[in-house]
């Protein structure tokens, strides 16, 4: 895995890899029910310690070189805006797939900071890191059927519907979700560059 070196910049945030000093915006972020019900993979009830967990998991992946969880923090005010996250499914500790130029992308924003444009911002600066840095050939995301602005995000970076209506059964329980996953192959990044 090559080197990636942090902080990353874009116009209005500094991206850096999740640490202890996050643990109270972390928690306050995904405590929060109106962000968390979109996310099929997170613990709930979500604790000041689930947030201590999930950064020093966050942490030990970076270290693997399996995920890259950020942190995005608003350069004019140092405020914690919310996360991004790549995963290489391939470095997992119990792999799905031997597909090692594969990665999947995440985010979230805290509520008070949504509709500013920081997803899209921040997920622009991660596929290039996928792709140009990495080398990674492919990027997914899965979002659920009624997430309408994460998918507006995907769509915006050019990803396209690779499978609709894929099941999401959420790590807290309850009845599976439909989903759709999206995908952004390399070829079509470089071309929506240039479009
Ligand atoms: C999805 C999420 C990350 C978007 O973050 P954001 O910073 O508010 O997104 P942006 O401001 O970059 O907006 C992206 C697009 O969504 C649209 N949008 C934002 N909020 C919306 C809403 N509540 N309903 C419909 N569209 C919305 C924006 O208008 C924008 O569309 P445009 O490109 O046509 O202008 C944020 O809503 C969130 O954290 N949700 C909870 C966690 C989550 O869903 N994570 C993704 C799981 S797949």
């Amino acid at each position: 895995m090559p080197e990636v070196a942090f902080p990353r910049q874009t116009s209005r945030l500094f991206l850096r890899p999740l640490g202890p000093e996050d643990r109270e915006a972390i928690h306050r972020m995904y405590a929060d029910w109106s962000v968390a019900k979109w996310l099929s993979r997170l613990q709930w009830p979500f604790t000041p310690e689930s947030a201590d967990t999930f950064i020093a998991d966050a942490q030990s992946d970076l270290a693997r070189g399996a995920a890259f969880f950020l942190a995005l923090i608003q350069r004019a005010t140092c405020a914690f805006v919310g996360t991004v996250s790549l995963r290489l499914p391939a470095l997992d500790a119990e792999p799905w797939t031997d597909d090692r130029r594969l990665g999947i992308l995440g985010y979230a924003i805290a509520r008070e900071q949504q509709g500013n444009g920081f997803a899209s911002e921040a997920a622009a600066t991660v596929v290039e890191l996928a792709f140009t840095d990495l080398d990674l050939q492919r990027l997914r995301a899965t979002v659920l059927q009624d997430n309408i602005a994460s998918r507006r995000v995907l769509e915006r970076l050019h990803f396209r519907l690779w499978r609709p209506d894929v099941r999401e059964v959420p790590r807290y329980g309850g009845p599976a979700r439909l989903g759709n996953t999206f995908i952004l192959d390399r070829a079509d990044w470089r071309s929506g560059e240039s479009s």
